[in-house]
Order: C-alpha cells, then structure tokens, then sequence
C-alpha cells in the first residue's frame, strides 16, 4: 500500500436538485485526473475514484483506512457502463436494474477484465449500482468513468449522511468533498449476490428484502446479516466493526413496554457508576425517559410507524451521541421487517452485538 500525501481538501456546496454543472465538471476532472472525491447518494455520502485507475482506487483505501481485503462498489450512470464491467448479465439482473435503478440495489455479478482487482479485493465478482441522487448521477456522467466509492467514513464509524460528517472523518486526506446536503434513506444500499443459484442478501439496505420477493420470488439472506457475528459473512465488509461510535452501545430487545423499563434501569445504574448515557427512542417512547431517572442525552429517531425516518436519522444520531461525549449510548430495537432489517443490521454491528433481551 502507498502512502499518500495530506492535502487541503476542497469544499464544494452544491444545490441537490439542480446542481450546478461547473461544480460538477471541476469535482469530475478530480476524477479523471486520479483524485478521490467524496459526493451525496440517497444512501449515504460516498467516497469516489475512477474504478478502472489502480493507484486512484487505493487512495481510497488509505484515505479511510480500509482493510484491503474489503471489496468497493462500482457506481454507473448507464447501462452500457454497468456492461463494460461485467462479463454477464443474467435476465434477473435485467429485471431488477428496470424495477429498482437508480436506487439503493447493488448486484454482485461476474466481473469483466477491466475491473482492477484493487476494487473487487481480488473476487471474480463485481458490486455495482446506478445511485438515484441526481448530483451522483451528474458526476458520474461528466466524469464518463465507472466510480469506485465506498461510503465516505473514517473505517469503521457510522457512514456520513452530511458534508459535515465527511469533512470530519476524511479532511486533508481526499481532494474534495461535494455538499449535496442531508442523504435522504440514511442506510446503504442492499447488497445482493446474483451469482449464488438463490438471489442472496449479502447485506440489507434501501430495498427491502420484501420488494425484491415481489421481483424475485425466492430470496435468501446470508446468515451473517441475521447473527451474532460468529458466522463468516460472505460480503467481505461485513466482518469488520462498524458503524460504531465512540460510547458503547447497547441494543435493548422485547416487548415495547418491557424494553422501556429496562432501559430505564440501565441509565440508572450507569449514571449512578458515573457514566454518560445517551438513550435512541422513538415517538411513541420518548416520554417515558423525560422523567427520572433521565439520561443525559435523547434522540428521538422518528416514529415506529415510517422507519424511514428512523433510517434516515441513525448514522446521525450516532455520531450526536460522540458530539454529546456520550460513554454509554442504549438503543431501542426494532422488528426486522421491511428497512427494520437494515437498522437492526447496522445496529447489531453498532453494539459490537451487545444485546440485550428485556
Ligand atoms: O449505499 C451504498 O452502498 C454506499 C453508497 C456510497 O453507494 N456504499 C457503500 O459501500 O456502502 P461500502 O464499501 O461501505 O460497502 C460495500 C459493501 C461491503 O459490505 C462489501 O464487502 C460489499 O459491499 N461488496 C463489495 N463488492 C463485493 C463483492 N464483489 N462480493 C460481495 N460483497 C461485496
Ligand atoms: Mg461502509
């Protein structure tokens, strides 16, 4: 692995909807000339070089202190793209790109010769997926360059759904980072294996397993999206820590009622040890920890009836508990259907699969 040279890294706001095409072109010229530049997805914000330049693609890797082994996603604006990268394309796939693209689905495919083994970790395999975020797809498209990008966290913190959240993880180690504003689905995207004889979940995001049942009809989960991290899992990013924020985090499951009190016991006995806690609620719990004894900090993610906001808030609410110096952070769980598999997924690895059943 090299090693790089810190540099200033360039600040660049742009309007989301309509992004200015200057702003576009001098962040793709970053691009084409080997630079890393962080850009908003409707995931969260991503980390991107030109996936077909070996050196640019390892930059990457140094910037946010990857393992090597840990494979990237290659992001396409077109069809024809997406075909110079693979050597197949099942009907399936062809199926899901018209239902699901632009959106958060990744496929694994067989991958062509183009692809650096930098980007796959040296797999037959290639992750790809076309974003929805018109200013992803724009950067892209001005770039005329497939964009290898990881999400644009320090290796193993919560993903960045702000500029902010990247410029705090990654400033002086990447060329620029583009301001598109907040990531508006807050979670990765799915990853699905279109190479295993059953369509496999290899990690669950934007699109719910239960959409792709619709399409697909029989879809698995690897088991490592469901465990308590003892399995291998077969996307290689999910064995590592993740997500985690500087507390530790506990994840409290059970039955809504019995979840609240031993929550509620849990700040106690840690604030009586002397401890900073942080409590992630919902709507319909919040109340419950605004009487004694109270933690020092709350978040309420949103309803348990629209996980979306929930998503949407969570890598954010996470990094606050670090902003708050929170050293325990304890956390509602959620029924894992629908985006619930996902949170739960992201929170399990947040814990370090401290859970806790009330
Ligand atoms: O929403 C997203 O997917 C975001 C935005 C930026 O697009 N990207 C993202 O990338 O989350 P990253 O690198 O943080 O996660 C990529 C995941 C990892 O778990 C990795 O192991 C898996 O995809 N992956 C990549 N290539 C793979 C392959 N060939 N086979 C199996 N898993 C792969
Ligand atoms: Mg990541």
């Amino acid at each position: 692995m090299p090693t790089f040279k810190r540099k200033r890294t360039k600040y660049i706001k742009i309007d989301p909807r309509v992004p200015e095409i200057h702003k576009i072109r001098l962040a793709a010229r970053i691009l084409q000339r080997g630079g890393v530049v962080a850009f908003p997805t409707e995931t969260v914000y991503g980390l991107g070089a030109n996936a077909l330049d070996s050196r640019a693609v390892k930059r990457i890797f140094w910037a946010k202190g990857r393992p090597q082994d840990n494979p990237l996603i290659v992001h396409v604006a077109s069809l024809p793209m997406l075909r110079s990268l693979i050597s197949e394309l099942p009907p399936k796939a062809l199926t899901l790109i018209q239902r699901f693209w632009p959106g958060p689905l990744t496929l694994v495919l067989p991958k062509s010769k183009v692809v650096p083994p930098e980007v796959t970790a040296g797999l037959d395999t290639v992750a790809v997926r076309m974003p929805a975020h018109p200013v992803a797809l724009a950067l892209i498209k001005a770039a005329r360059l497939p964009v290898a990008a990881p999400s644009a966290n320090l290796s193993g913190r919560p993903s960045p759904t702000t500029g902010h959240h990247v410029l705090r993880d990654l400033r002086g180690k990447i060329d620029a980072v583009v301001d598109g504003g907040p990531a508006v689905v807050g979670v990765e995207s799915t990853v699905l294996d279109l190479t295993s004889p059953v369509p496999t979940i290899l990690r669950p995001g934007g699109i719910t397993k239960e959409q792709l049942e619709e399409i697909l009809g029989e879809v698995a989960v690897d088991p490592a999206v469901l465990g308590d991290g003892a399995e291998r899992p077969k996307a290689p990013g999910m064995k590592y820590t993740h997500y985690a924020p500087e507390g530790e985090v506990y994840l409290v499951a059970g039955e809504l009622s019995r979840m609240v009190r031993r929550i509620r016991e849990m700040v106690e006995a840690f604030k009586k040890k002397g401890l900073r806690v942080a409590v992630l609620a919902t709507v319909e719990t919040a109340s419950n920890y605004l009487k004694e004894p109270r933690p020092d900090y709350l978040e309420v993610l949103g309803s348990r009836q629209d996980l979306t906001q929930v998503a949407a808030r969570l890598f954010a609410a996470l990094r606050n508990c670090d902003r708050q110096q929170a050293e325990v952070i304890l956390v509602e769980a959620f029924p894992e259907q629908g985006l619930g598999l996902a949170i739960m997924n992201r929170l399990r690895k947040a814990a370090g699969y401290r859970v806790i059943q009330a």
